[in-house]
């Protein structure tokens, strides 16, 4: 039997739904994550999962949509039907990575017309999605001689990935291009991650150690924190391997005074509290609304924290002048890294980005290096893959800051092992790896 007859067709509300979110994102009025967040309850709970294949899938192959879609439109869309636009990309997707069959899939586009009040477009929609039926294989044959097409990434960025990572990048786009892997961070203050390993196994959720994380559990298959045991109590958290290895090179001590500056949503702010049980930490963050994801994470987690709302570059406004032993720096960057859980970064993200992004790093990197006292270590994190977000960025603040020395990764904790990632000119990058953790990038500064 044909496996694609016996799939269910997709219902329109998620359709509808997935048309405004994508919309919105083409014309640049938002992440795919805030989308989701604002939009997902305008669907039944039944079709959230569906919601999203669609929303993700979508930005997952966009290069590649994108093209076939201006290949088969004799006239790309004006900016004002950028909905018919994201209406076809949604149908091309579904016709090319989903299990509708294909009769279906091209029905509830042309429908999703009627639903827009552009009843003009329905006869064009038919035309062309009934083209591509016909020809799929000749025009992605003939459209993947392009290498961003067929390596499925902006071409800006692949180039940069061949350029920076000529070794890596082939493992760099395939694990971009894949769906991620679901990881845990057990709370070893409650519960060895053995234990915690077997629970899951009683459960019948399968799951795998981390490499270099002792708290990291990959589960074999994704499931909801609700079904994860002792999630309310805060004995584990949803958290990438390679973020995870920020407390454990940090190392917090009980009774240290540490800073946690760009905290949102609070992941590694949870995981710096649960291995430093009794540190004074602060929580710095410029959005309000991403603070009160640090506030209900560390509520789950049983922890207080000095939560500070603020620019953390603009000391002046909440620093009160006691300073730091211990600085975690993660910085807001291009997270090309997390593509894997970001798609719309391929859709978004311009390279005039990252040069903006390397300002505001330098910018808050050089002013709160001034809260870290002498003999303090400062962390800088990023989840970018670009060399001038990492290594350059620390390259340029060691050349200006002559008290800041760049010292091992496993300075704070000798016992933590250096098998992650790969050395680079200043700390360590590590590449996204498919089953395997996210793409980031660390270096350990100290202040003498
Ligand atoms: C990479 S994320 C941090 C992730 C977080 N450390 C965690 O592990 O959950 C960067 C954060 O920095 C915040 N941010 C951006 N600019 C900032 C600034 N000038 N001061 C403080 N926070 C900032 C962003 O809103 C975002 O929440």
């Amino acid at each position: 039997m044909n496996h694609k007859d016996s799939a269910p067709s997709i219902q329109h509300s998620a359709r509808q739904v997935a048309i405004e979110v994508i919309t919105n994102i083409l014309l640049q009025q938002g992440s795919l994550s805030t989308q989701l967040a604002r939009h997902q309850a305008d669907v039944a709970s039944e079709h959230i999962p569906l919601l999203k294949e669609l929303c993700f899938g979508v930005c997952r192959q966009y290069p590649k949509l994108n093209s076939i879609a201006l290949h088969l439109l004799a006239h790309p869309f004006e900016e004002k039907d950028t909905d018919l636009y994201a209406t076809l990309l949604l149908g091309l997707y579904q016709l090319s990575y989903m299990n509708t069959p294909d009769h279906a899939a091209v029905n509830e586009t042309v429908e999703a017309c009627r639903l827009l009040k552009k009843d003009w477009a329905t006869k064009l929609m038919n035309a062309v999605l009934r083209r591509f039926q016909r020809e799929a294989d000749d025009i992605i044959a003939s459209l993947e001689s392009t290498p961003s097409v067929e390596y499925n990434q902006p071409k800006w960025l692949l180039k940069r990935y061949i350029k920076h990572w000529p070794e890596q990048f082939e493992a760099i786009v395939d694990a971009s291009n894949t769906h991620p892997p679901m990881c845990i961070r057990i709370n070893e203050s409650q519960v060895s991650r053995e234990t915690y390993q077997e629970q899951l196994n009683e459960l019948g959720i399968k799951s795998y150690p981390g490499d270099f994380s002792t708290s990291a559990l990959y589960l074999k298959n994704a499931v909801r924190v609700g079904e994860l045991p002792s999630f309310e109590e805060g004995f584990v958290s949803v958290q990438d391997e390679a973020a995870q290895l920020s407390a454990h090179i940090l190392n917090p001590k009980p009774g240290e005074k540490i800073l946690d500056a760009c905290a949102a949503p609070g992941g590694k702010t949870g995981h710096l509290l649960e291995k430093g049980n009794g540190i004074d930490l602060t929580a710095v963050e410029l959005e309000p609304w991403r603070m009160e994801k640090i506030e209900s994470n560390i509520e789950r987690l049983g922890f207080n924290a000095n939560l500070i709302c603020a620019d953390a570059g603009a000391t002046d406004s909440w620093w009160d002048g006691e300073q730091f032993d211990k600085v975690l720096l993660d910085v807001p960057c291009s997270a090309t890294g997390v593509i894997r859980r970001n798609p719309d970064i391929k859709i978004n993200r311009k390279p005039a980005d990252i040069d903006q992004l390397v300002l505001i790093q330098r910018e808050i990197l050089s002013k709160v290096w001034g809260t870290l006292k002498s003999g303090g270590y400062l962390l800088y994190a990023t989840c970018s893959l670009m060399p001038e977000e990492n290594e350059r960025q620390i390259q340029h603040f060691l050349e200006h800051q002559t008290d800041a020395k760049e010292v091992a990764m496993n300075t704070l904790a000798p016992e933590f092992a250096l098998e992650w990632g790969i050395p680079v000119s200043h700390g360590r990058q590590l590449f996204p790896t498919i089953e395997g953790h996210d793409g980031f990038y660390y270096c350990l500064l100290k202040k003498s």
